[in-house]
């Protein structure tokens, strides 16, 4: 049993956002022990323009303001994504706002962006000495009356520090946030935010990936995959949390206000998934995310249209040591497929998952 395991009745005694800041701190301070996983060639990815050199990363919201990037990285993560940031810091929503669903392995948060700015971020990025790739999720305030400039003007700040940028239009604790995932918003806000990556940054700017809701109708997925395929944006990530709560959850606070995550969102998330897959043909880098809790889940997320995976909620149950577990377990399981590489795994059961309603 790992040392997490053995503390958990301690740590559920404390409220969970108190929890979270404790596992940050602890983390900043070198105090988490975990074995890191092997290197392992069969991991390697070259996608995005980037090297990785593991599939599996921490998702947005579990380091928003990226004052633990090292540790974290040191964990064994292929890469960390920081944010979400908004460009002025803000409070977020009242707590309490994150409630453990323990019974299914899942949350409920209804953060609200609460973090220190897109400004701190950078500073805090300017500092790391960790070689992982890092990315960084930008959003808008939730006062601001221009979304595309508010993405714009983090896109200004971060893209010097970071190797890709996410816009969120996914949260479901933003009033109004979700609505722009229709094609003409996500038009206005990529244009916005390669602009502002650009003036900052030489290259051309880093990759910008879509993050969104897996709540979407069809009609809005057909949308979002037309403009990665069109190269509007450079990938999506599936999925945000959901505001659905799926039948099986048994948990006494399962109708909390917020967006659910964790184990029960891993079929939708799935499927969300695979039907990107299959509109894009394949051809637009994918990061799947909802649910993944052990290499099984990783390796099946991989199988359904995946090139990089992500991991939140389960962390949270399962503690660090879930990171070394899943790039190793994931590195034999390919090997036992006959895989030599991810790449040739991504997909191959994108055809027999089931379309979201
Ligand atoms: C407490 C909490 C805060 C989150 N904050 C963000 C955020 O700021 N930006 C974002 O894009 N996603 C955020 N997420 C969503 C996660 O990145 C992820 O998409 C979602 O939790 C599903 O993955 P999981 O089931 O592995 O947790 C947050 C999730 C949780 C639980």
């Amino acid at each position: 049993m790992s040392l997490y395991r053995l503390a958990w009745p301690l740590v559920r005694r404390f409220d969970p956002e108190t929890a979270h800041a404790l596992a940050l701190w602890a983390l900043r301070r070198r105090l988490v022990p975990a074995r890191r996983p092997r290197p392992d060639p069969v991991l390697r990815r070259h996608v995005l323009g980037l090297t990785f050199a593991n599939p599996v990363g921490l998702a947005a919201g579990f380091d928003k303001d990226g004052t633990a990037v090292d540790a974290l990285a040191g964990l064994g993560f292929g890469f960390v994504e920081t944010g979400t940031v908004t460009p002025r810091p803000q409070a977020g929503n009242a707590r309490p706002r994150l409630v453990r669903l323990e019974a299914d392995g899942a949350l409920i948060n209804r953060m609200g962006f609460n973090n220190a700015g897109a400004t701190a971020l950078a500073a805090r990025l300017a500092r790391r000495r960790h070689r992982a790739v890092v990315g960084a999720n930008i959003g808008k305030n939730r006062d601001s009356t221009d979304a595309a400039g508010d993405y714009g003007a983090c896109a200004r700040v971060l893209a010097p520090l970071v190797d890709y940028l996410v816009i969120n239009v996914s949260s479901p604790n933003t009033p109004g946030l979700r609505a722009l995932q229709d094609r003409a918003a996500v038009d206005a806000i990529a244009a916005a935010t390669r602009e502002g990556a650009r003036a900052t940054r030489g290259d051309g700017g880093p990759p910008v990936l879509l993050k969104v809701a897996p709540d979407l109708t069809a009609d809005d997925r057909a949308a979002i995959a037309a403009c990665a395929a069109d190269g509007t944006v450079d990938g999506l990530i599936a999925t945000n949390t959901t505001i659905q709560r799926p039948d099986t959850l048994r948990a006494p606070d399962r109708d909390a206000a917020g967006g659910l995550s964790g184990r029960p969102l891993a079929p939708l998330a799935t499927r969300v998934l695979a039907d990107l897959y299959r509109r894009t043909g394949g051809t637009v880098p994918l990061v799947a995310v909802g649910g993944i809790d052990g290499p099984d889940a990783a390796y099946a997320r991989i199988r359904a249209g995946a090139g990089l995976v992500q991991l939140y909620t389960a962390l949270i149950y399962a503690g660090p040591g879930l990171v070394r577990e899943v790039v190793n377990g994931l590195a034999d399981r390919l090997r036992a497929d006959g895989f030599t590489r991810v790449a040739d795994a991504v997909g191959v059961d994108a055809a027999s998952h089931e379309a979201p309603a």
